[in-house]
């Protein structure tokens, strides 16, 4: 387990302005490096997350006997195909990275390995039998710990099958697919509203036929296919934009712009939020050469109001609902999220680690089954909150922080390594 240590953040004493850059995309990292991993040839990716998750995923990938070179933001990837993956000599340690730990099941489980995938004690409390139960479906041997990590699996033959997912889950549905790529027959995901869908763009990218059908529900179908190894760069990474944004829009007279950030439109409802909330939002989409769109997007301070979030926004906005219950706490009226019991799930209970917090700082929180809602405007207090080792806690108390009355120390800021290791030195840039 990692120590925690604290760290003050000061709050604004006037506008921040500026522009910056986030790094590469973590769910796009994971797939690009994944999915390499499998397709015969040298793949070339550049600005690949250094975000600690990212990184646990190249480790369980060298682990298995890809060879990975790494220079600053680039990294190389040698692809070995599945039949040329090695047995691991010990455990495959997926870190904090649920992403890993999904993925790498799905993707691991058309090979003929038999290993254990195992992480950090914050992901050995997260739910694996979600991915467990499809794989086992198509006919891969996979154990559980009461449903947790550590993971047993034996990869083998698979078939294809049709798997309705039972909570919104784009790790899961990526997990299946993967696995679809190796099933006889084929493999369709069926998801009542859309979750991010980088690894269905980055495979039709690749040429392996995705078939998708946006009724009833959402439809993704693959069949038993070989990626093709390929160039690509990462875009900036949308959950690591957001933090900043919502910071020129809690900081009266701010503006910040983001360049070369993910336009992903599964990835962007954060930004109709802020436009909701009452922030001034400008996209500049730039010409695409990739599987996914970008652009500058500039956030500006405007007078904030509640808004209320329902089930079918979460998936798009999932990992950026801490930072919604912070502005909402800026926010004139209840602002009312709903239909969120997976932000129970994350890297840690997010609904009670977001109340907790907001209350510490003088907010009128309370917690729902799934979800919370926040009455504003509060004044927010300085002190102190602890962020649970959780990074997007952290990231949006740093948020609160600058709109305080005094300096707030946070506990376990340096979790932000998990997602955004330069998180704090990019938002002291914009002051
Ligand atoms: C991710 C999907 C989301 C998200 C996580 C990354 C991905 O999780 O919260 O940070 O890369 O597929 P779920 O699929 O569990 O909702």
């Amino acid at each position: 387990m990692r120590a925690t240590t604290v760290t003050e953040v000061r709050p604004a004493r006037a506008p921040l302005s500026g522009s910056a850059r986030v790094p590469g995309d973590k769910s796009i990292s994971h797939r690009m490096a994944l999915v390499a991993a499998v397709a015969p040839g040298r793949s070339a990716i550049s600005g690949f997350s250094r975000a600690g998750d990212c990184e646990a995923t190249l480790s369980v990938l060298r682990d298995l006997g890809v060879p990975i070179e790494r220079a600053s933001g680039d990294i190389v990837i040698e692809g070995v195909g599945w039949d040329r993956l090695l047995s691991p000599e010990r455990d495959l340690d997926c870190g904090r990275s649920g992403t890993t730990m999904r993925l790498a099941c799905g993707l691991l489980a058309g090979s003929a390995l038999d290993l254990t995938l195992t992480g950090d004690p914050q992901l050995l409390a997260r739910p694996m039998e979600r991915v467990a139960e499809p794989l086992r479906l198509m006919g891969a041997t996979v154990e559980t710990s009461d449903g947790r990590p550590p993971v047993r699996l034996q990869g083998g033959w698979l078939s294809g099958i049709e798997y309705e997912l039972p909570v919104a889950s784009a790790q899961v549905k990526s997990a299946v697919l993967l696995a679809g790529l190796r099933a006889d027959g084929i493999t369709t995901i069926v998801e009542a509203v859309p979750s991010r869908d980088h690894t269905e763009r980055l495979l039709s990218w690749l040429d392996v036929p995705v078939e998708t059908a946006e009724s009833p529900g959402r439809r993704v179908s693959v069949r038993r296919a070989e990626p093709r190894a390929f160039e690509a760069s990462v875009p900036g990474d949308i959950s690591s934009a957001a933090p900043l944004l919502a910071a020129a829009a809690a900081v009266p007279g701010s503006s910040v712009t983001i360049e070369d950030v993910g336009l992903n439109p599964t990835r962007t409802a954060f930004l109709e939020v802020l436009a909701r909330l009452g922030a001034e939002v400008e996209i500049e989409p730039s010409a695409e050469t990739g599987p996914e769109p970008v652009g500058a997007v500039t956030v500006a301070h405007g007078d904030l109001r509640a808004v209320e979030i329902g089930e079918s926004e979460v998936p798009a906005l999932i990992d950026e609902l801490p930072l919604v219950g912070v502005l909402g706490a800026l926010s004139e009226g209840a602002t009312i999220v709903r239909g969120a019991t997976e932000l129970r799930v994350k890297e840690s209970d997010r609904i009670a680690g977001l109340v907790g917090g907001l209350r510490a700082l003088g907010a009128d929180a309370d917690e729902l089954p799934d979800g919370f809602t926040v009455t504003g405007p509060a004044k927010l207090s300085g002190g102190a909150v602890d962020s649970v080792g959780d990074h997007r806690l952290a990231m949006a108390f740093a948020v609160a922080a600058l709109a305080a009355t005094g300096p707030l120390s946070i506990e376990g800021l340096d979790s932000v390594a998990d997602s955004f290791p330069s998180f704090v030195p990019t938002l002291e840039s914009l002051r």
